[in-house]
Formats: structure tokens, sequence, C-alpha cells
């Protein structure tokens, strides 16, 4: 097991195949893109294949996401998940994704094992997609939608991250749309994960300010199990239901006391929280030789060392090194 010196147990791991992205959000990444880890660096798709193996047969990690920067620009994906799919206990396979290229994979990667798709929508206005992301790509993630529906990986989930005075506006829009087309809906406060280390708590649109913009044209009522488990949204049922939306606070209401997350980077590193300032190192020790028993005993070590919470509203508060499209969000 996954255990930290605060009683909790990562059974989610979260898996980013790439940093690497086909869009450059603003709240994310800046216009010139990053300095990409180089090829020999990343794990091989083998690699990969043999850790999630580690940490879903000895670890006891029950859920596997693959994240990016963006997945779906990972030419072994479907060959992964299909792998993945076949471990016994058979983990929930799912992915987090920007949504360009679904429109082409979705059905071959529900076929190999899939079982759901989150994805990020900021804007129903392609202008405004182009500000937030500088791309012009909102048609083609209105279709890789439309193909995740269609082969059935469900629930489709939507990620929004509102900016002030960018697409705040539509927040209300956005949830309407949502519920229209059956996919649930959640807002995430924006993180100080960005690459540029442009955060500012100011101009962060809050949990609290999100649920004011709905409420101008929804009614809200918490969900009675608050949080399922140990997801990150809190979620609300509108108009009394059957639609819900979510709110994923992380800087105004953590959720670190249920965290039960664990993470890989692309690169091989463990990392035992989104915010961890240290990394432990698989990749040196599995291309050295080492067995299943040292690489567990590697993984158990990291969490093992996980803080008690991201530590945002501390005074030494540092954002970690990594920016979060070289994390996995
Ligand atoms: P499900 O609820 O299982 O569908 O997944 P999820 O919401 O965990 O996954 P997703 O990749 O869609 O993540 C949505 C957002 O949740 C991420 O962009 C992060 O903003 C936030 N998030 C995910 N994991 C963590 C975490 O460990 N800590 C914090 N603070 N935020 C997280
Ligand atoms: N703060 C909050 N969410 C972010 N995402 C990317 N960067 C940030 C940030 N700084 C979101 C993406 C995607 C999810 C994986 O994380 O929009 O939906
Ligand atoms: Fe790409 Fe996701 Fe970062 Fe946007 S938030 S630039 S989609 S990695």
């Amino acid at each position: 097991m996954l255990l930290d010196t605060f009683g909790r147990q990562a059974v989610d791991l979260r898996v980013s195949l790439t940093d690497r992205c086909n869009l450059r959000c603003t709240y994310c990444m800046p216009e010139e893109g990053l300095q990409w880890l180089a090829k020999p660096d990343l794990l091989t798709d083998e690699e990969i294949v043999r850790l999630v193996t580690l940490a879903v047969r000895d670890l006891g990690v029950r859920e596997v996401r693959f994240t990016g920067g963006e997945p779906l620009l990972r030419p072994g994906l479907a060959a992964i998940v299909a792998a993945c799919s076949e471990l016994e206990p058979r983990p929930e396979l799912s992915l987090t994704t920007n949504g360009i290229g679904l429109a082409r994979t979705a059905t071959a990667l529900r076929e190999a094992g899939l079982d759901r798709v989150n994805v990020s929508l900021d804007t129903l206005d392609p202008e405004v997609f182009l500000t937030l992301t500088r791309r012009r790509r909102h048609q083609d993630v209105l279709d890789g939608l439309a193909a995740a529906e269609a082969a059935g990986l469900a629930p489709v989930k939507l990620n929004a991250v509102l900016m002030r005075g960018v697409n705040d506006h539509e927040a209300a829009d956005l949830l309407a749309w949502c519920l229209e087309r059956g996919y649930e809906l959640r807002f995430i406060e924006q993180m100080p994960l960005d690459a540029q280390h442009g955060w500012d708590r100011s101009s962060m649109v809050t949990a609290g300010e999100i649920l004011e913009l709905l409420r101008a044209r929804f009614e809200l009522t918490p969900e009675s199990s608050a949080r399922r488990g140990a997801a990150p949204a809190e979620r609300w049922v509108v108009d009394g239901g059957p639609g819900r939306v979510g709110v994923i606070a992380s800087v105004t209401r953590p959720f670190c006391r249920a965290c039960d997350r664990t993470r890989l980077t692309a690169d091989g590193q463990v990392r035992n929280c989104l915010f961890a300032t240290g990394e432990t190192d698989l990749r040196t020790a599995l291309r050295s030789g080492a067995d299943d028993a040292e690489l567990a005993a590697l993984w158990r070590a990291a969490m093992w060392g996980k803080k008690a919470g991201a530590g945002i509203d501390d005074p030494e508060f540092h954002q970690p090194e990594r920016p979060m499209s070289a994390i996995g969000g």
C-alpha cells in the first residue's frame, strides 16, 4: 500500500504521458511553449506499463488516469491503455485531455479499454477560446466531445477554469450548455502552477464567486454526500436535479485531508503531491536494473514523505519548479 504519515492511502495514480501540448492556455504556459523534456528522458511505453502494473498489483492502486501536457499527443496511448486494461484487479482507466484529437481517437481508446474522459473547455465562444488558448481549435474540442460521447466514454466531464474579465461572464452559459448535453461540468479555481509564475490570488475567481455567478440563473443545493470519497470536486444539485455542477476549490477550500493521489511524471519521477517540491526518481532505478521490490520500496518511501497539504496559504509557500503541464493535472 502507499500510505503516508497522516493515515492517507493513495489508490489513484495519475500518469503524465508527455509534457507537450498543442494549446497554450494563458493560465498554464507562455505563448512560445516550454523547454520540453528530451525524448531519452521520457519513460518508454513499456516502462510506463511496468510501473503501472507494479502500482496496481503490489501497491493498491485502483484508478489510473492518463494526463499530460496533452496525452493524446503520445503515439502509444492506445497501446498503454490496452495493456493497463489487462491488469488484475482491473483498474478504472480515465484520461484528462484538451479534447483536440479525440474525434479521431475516441473509438479506438474505448476499444482499448478506456472507461471515461475529462475534457477541458473554458468557453463556448471561439474568439474567447483563441484568447485563452492562443490557438484556433475550438471546433476540434467540440468534435472531440461529441466523439467521446458517441464512443460511450461516460460520464463525460468538463473542466473549466474561469479567468476574470476573459470568460467569467460565461459561467452560467457553460453550465446550461453542459446540462443540455448531460456533461458534468466542474469549475476549477486557478492554481499557482503556471510556468510563468504569474498566478495572483487577487485575480483568481474563487469558488464563492463561481457559485454566486451560477446562482444568478440556477438554484443550487449542496449534494447530500458533499464529496464522494476523495474526489476533488464539491458538487451541487442544479434546479432540483438530475443535473449537477462541481467546483474544484483547490485554493480556497483545499481537500488535501482526503487526498488519495500519487503521480508519475513523463520522465519517471514520483510526486506525492501536485505541489510537492521534491520528487523520487524511479526512472534511474528502473534503468539500472532495480527489481519490482526495490521500485515498490522507493514508491512507498516517496508517499510516506507526503506533507499534510499543498500549503498555498503558508507564508513560505513556493510554487513547485515543475509547471502543471509537466506534472499532469
Ligand atoms: P474525477 O473526479 O475522478 O473525474 O477526476 P479529477 O477531477 O481528479 O481529474 P481531472 O484530471 O479532471 O482534474 C481536474 C482538476 O482537479 C485538475 O486540473 C486539478 O485542478 C484538480 N486536481 C486533481 N488532482 C488534484 C490534487 O491532487 N490536488 C489538487 N489541489 N488539485 C487536484
Ligand atoms: N490552475 C487550475 N487548473 C489548471 N489547469 C491547467 N492549469 C491550471 C491552473 N494553473 C487545468 C486544465 C485542465 C486540468 C487538467 O487542469 O484546464 O482542465
Ligand atoms: Fe495544454 Fe492543458 Fe496547459 Fe492548456 S492547460 S496549455 S490544454 S497542458
